[in-house]
């Protein structure tokens, strides 16, 4: 299940349509928020292994070893070696890359619009506690962000960060007024051309003092919410150009007023990002009480590939030339050229679900298997029969976007799939 439309905010209260027919599947936090979240059970730990095993991986001077995020003795970790291998990658400190080339031109709009007042951060391990993800910024015990559907837990009291507001309180504390976080985020998702398990995002943050807003008349916190608006404006015109704007209210838990920006692009609104006046039980627990802020966090492989013409998310992962000779060093916007469109294939596989059964997990076990060669997973028909099973049937979309793939390498992906899924997932094949 997804919980957010292309992957830029997860909290929000926003659309639900569940297999709506555009494809995007939204969540509402309208029907779920005051319900409990659903308990789904980890997946067993693969034991084949197709993705190369690296021992440890560098963040910011930090090693990470294999066995500190992948535990395979433990019963609340569900991080498997697909992840653990992105762990050190930091695709935004990449100039070339058009994650590191966004994240630049967002740099450059602060520094000059805010005469470099605003810190760049980002660096920060993608490794944090629960209260850093979740406490910290309000997110309530029965969220269903907290489950282990959705999120990627090392232990039952650490995770990968799902968004980089899981740094402000403790940035706060550390005395930062006004900072940018960007980092990469973690979420377990469905699979299709615009969900990755991993993506990035940028955390903006503000402080105001009594002095900023007792001049201008108004109240602290349309104060601060319209300063945003400004702000934010501002940097959509300089990443899009003149486009048209709008002001969507919305629900995050860490802000009042909430709101996500949306920009006419090709015929239809897309969410830019999310944001909002920071909720006063933040600052307070940095002694900030006679404070008020603003934050946004925005998604940068969503905003990237519209800027960029970039078709799949998985093409930000690929270290082929003739995807990643196409960027420059401060070249926003330039157009990708596909190189080639490689043929798809579909591949159905059809089963009796059990209770414990989410598609989360049974798109776990096909990316596990397929890795980046999967580009789609399709729930394409589920129906129950009289004695109460539930039946469905999944579309497997497998299409390399650097090669033609063999009928016989197929086969045996999907072999491996119907094997992993009838042994991990407690699933009954038709
Ligand atoms: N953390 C949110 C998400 O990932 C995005 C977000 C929304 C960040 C509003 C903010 C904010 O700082 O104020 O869905």
């Amino acid at each position: 299940m997804t919980i957010f439309s292309v992957q830029s905010t997860i909290f929000s209260r926003a659309s639900v349509v569940l297999f709506s027919s555009n494809g995007f599947k939204r969540f509402s936090f309208a029907s779920s928020f005051s319900s409990t979240a659903v308990y789904s059970p980890p997946l067993p730990k693969m034991k084949k292994r197709r993705f190369p095993i690296v021992s440890a991986v560098d963040i910011g001077g930090v090693t990470i070893a294999r066995n500190d995020v992948v535990r395979d003795d433990d019963p609340t970790n569900n991080v498997p070696d697909s992840i653990f291998s992105k762990l050190g990658m930091q695709l935004h400190r990449r100039d070339k890359h058009p994650i590191g080339i966004l994240k630049n031109a967002i740099y450059d709009y602060f520094d000059s619009n805010y005469s470099k007042k605003f810190e760049k951060i980002e660096d920060l391990s993608p490794i944090v506690s629960t209260k850093q993800n979740f406490d910290d910024v309000l997110v309530p015990a029965d969220h269903v962000s907290r489950s282990l559907n959705d999120t990627y837990y090392v232990d039952s009291q650490t995770v990968l960060r799902c968004h980089t507001s899981a740094h402000q309180a403790e940035l706060l504390r550390k005395g930062h007024r006004r900072f940018l976080v960007t980092g990469d985020v973690y979420r377990r998702d469905s699979i299709d051309s615009t969900h990755y398990p991993v993506f990035h995002q940028m955390e903006g943050f503000c402080v105001f003092s009594p002095e900023d807003w007792s001049e201008s008349g108004m109240d602290s916190t349309l104060y601060a919410a319209e300063d945003l608006k400004k702000c934010l404006e501002g940097l959509a015109r300089h990443l899009f150009g003149a486009v048209e704007m709008r002001w969507v209210d919305t629900y995050f838990p860490f802000t009042e007023p909430s709101f996500e920006l949306e920009i006419y692009f090709k015929e239809d609104w897309l969410e830019v990002l999310g944001c909002g006046v920071t909720e006063q039980g933040i600052l307070k627990q940095s002694g900030l009480e006679n404070n008020v802020a603003w934050a946004f966090g925005l998604g940068l492989e969503r905003l990237a590939m519209v800027l960029f013409d970039i078709p799949d998310i998985r093409l930000f992962w690929s270290d082929d030339e003739r995807f990643t000779s196409q960027f420059g060093k401060g070249e926003l916007g330039v157009k990708f050229k596909p190189f080639s469109k490689y043929p798809p294939c579909y591949k159905d596989i059809s089963f009796w679900i059990s209770e414990s059964f989410t598609e989360n997990n049974f798109c776990e076990v096909v990316r596990g298997i397929a890795g980046d060669l999967v580009e789609e997973v399709k729930l394409i028909d589920n129906f129950t029969n009289k004695k109460g099973m539930t039946s469905h049937c999944y579309r497997i979309v497998f299409r390399s976007m650097e090669r033609s793939l063999t009928d016989e390498e197929i086969n045996d992906l999907q072999s491996k799939v119907r094997d992993e899924v009838q042994r991990k997932l407690n699933v009954e094949l038709r």
